[in-house]
């Protein structure tokens, strides 16, 4: 019955993967993905420190005694689900895919690649354009491929080769980009072919995890079940967000819960929201608190900032509580998490940003509620967003992390 909705409330990377896995393992049963596809990557280290990565797969998939749900606000490319099935070995007791998912189709791959990957800085995963058919009408959604491999087959060949038809259409009109548009058809061919090669046998082999009941999760909803949310990528990066167009296409939020699930808003029991003690932004855009000297370098480097999904270095800035405030109110968000603040020990002079303004703090020793500028930084982040319950990690791994602090009013000066 209780649910839970885990957000993150920057540029994603706010480390919502372990604080899933947390809850994972102390909480929820049932754990379901309701927005974005594989171009987030959500990482865990479990008590020994081995590292694992899921991008289209919650993270409940990595406990074989939970239940994962993907639901239809997600965007799929089944031979990504089928390969990252296969390496964490998910079966399908443990894992249902909602058939009303739109697909990403190589023609989605190409586009990204053409025309975002370079202008917005994209995952190159395909997800803009998923999207954009969805929104037309004019997707493949997974149980289309699952039930009628052949004619989703025919209706995948026919939009991609229209598109390199477009291509070399516009190679004829502008004839500058000549040896450049034919490399681009070629590439596009050879990677059309080899997703085209594993097609099939991916489909035969995702039947079983063709979800049949699409409002399973009401049923679920009322066993004695607890119900974990996950959330992708961040507010910042929401379709809806004033950072269009450096943003993702779909929308990290409560609403997007409701959208994808089937939930609705009474059933709602506590949001979550998830934020760096700094901040990190990939691909295109700058923000207001992006820091330009040797901090931003130390951030990156103790803080392992690139890309879990490109590999991509990260820009990094102080934790900005303007945008935090913003996600708090439009998501209701009851409880902060604060992840990373043993890398901020690393900085001699911190800052954060608020009303515009950047503001000092004393140097983090250590994560612990008997530091004083650590107990300061939590202050102010309870002060600012209104959220009187917080939580936090004290290092990257499994079980490191203290939840729902109680929080004396603190009064130092320095803060
Ligand atoms: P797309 O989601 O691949 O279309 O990329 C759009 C923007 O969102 C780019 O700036 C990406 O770097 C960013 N982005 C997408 N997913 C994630 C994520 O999981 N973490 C951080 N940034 C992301
Ligand atoms: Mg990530």
């Amino acid at each position: 019955m209780p649910t839970k909705v885990v957000l993150g409330l920057q540029h994603g990377d706010e480390g919502k993967g372990r604080v899933v896995d947390d809850l994972v393992q102390t909480w929820a049963d049932v754990v379901v993905r309701f927005q974005g596809g594989g171009n987030a990557g959500h990482t865990v280290y479990d008590e020994k420190g081995h590292k694992f990565v899921t991008h289209i797969l919650p993270v409940g998939v990595l406990n074989e005694n939970k239940f994962n749900l993907i639901a239809k606000g997600c965007v799929i490319n089944v031979i990504d689900l089928y390969n990252e099935i296969k390496e964490l070995n998910v079966k399908p007791e443990n894992m249902l895919i909602s058939g009303l998912c739109p697909t990403i189709e190589p023609v989605h791959l190409a586009k990204d690649k053409v025309k975002y990957q370079g202008r917005l800085g994209t995952t190159g995963r395909g997800i803009g354009p998923a999207y954009s058919d969805f929104y037309a009408r004019d997707s493949i959604l997974f149980k289309d491929a699952i039930n009628n491999p052949q004619k989703s087959m025919s209706k995948i060949q026919e939009k991609f080769f229209d598109y390199q038809t477009y291509l070399a259409e516009t190679y004829l009109i502008d004839l500058s980009k000549d040896e450049d548009i034919h490399d681009l058809i070629d590439q596009n061919f050879k990677a059309f072919n080899s997703w085209v090669e594993d097609y099939y046998s991916a489909v035969e082999f995702l039947k079983p995890y063709l979800l049949q009941k699409e409002d399973l999760i009401q049923d679920l909803y009322y066993q004695d079940l607890n119900i974990l949310l996950e959330g992708a990528q961040g507010s910042g990066l929401s379709i809806y967000s004033t950072n269009y167009p450096d943003v993702t296409s779909s929308s990290p939020s409560v609403g997007e819960v409701l959208n994808s699930t089937g939930l609705n808003h009474n059933q709602i029991d506590e949001v979550i929201g998830v934020i760096k003690s700094y901040k990190t932004k990939v691909g295109s855009g700058t923000f207001p608190s992006q820091i330009f000297d040797n901090n931003a370098n130390i951030l990156a480097d103790v803080g392992k900032e690139y890309g879990a999904t490109t590999g991509r270095p990260r820009k990094c800035g102080w934790l900005d509580l303007d945008e935090v405030k913003e996600a708090v109110i439009q998501n209701g968000i009851t409880h902060i998490c604060v992840t990373k603040t043993d890398v901020m020990t690393h900085i001699d002079n911190p800052k954060y940003y608020s009303n515009k303004v950047f503001y000092d703090f004393a140097k983090i020793e250590s994560v612990s509620i008997d530091d004083l500028s650590f107990v300061g930084l939590l202050d102010v982040i309870r002060k600012i967003t209104g959220v009187n319950n917080i939580s936090f990690t004290t290092g990257p791994k499994r079980g490191e992390i203290v939840w729902n602090t109680e929080l004396k009013e603190y009064n130092d000066t320095k803060i």
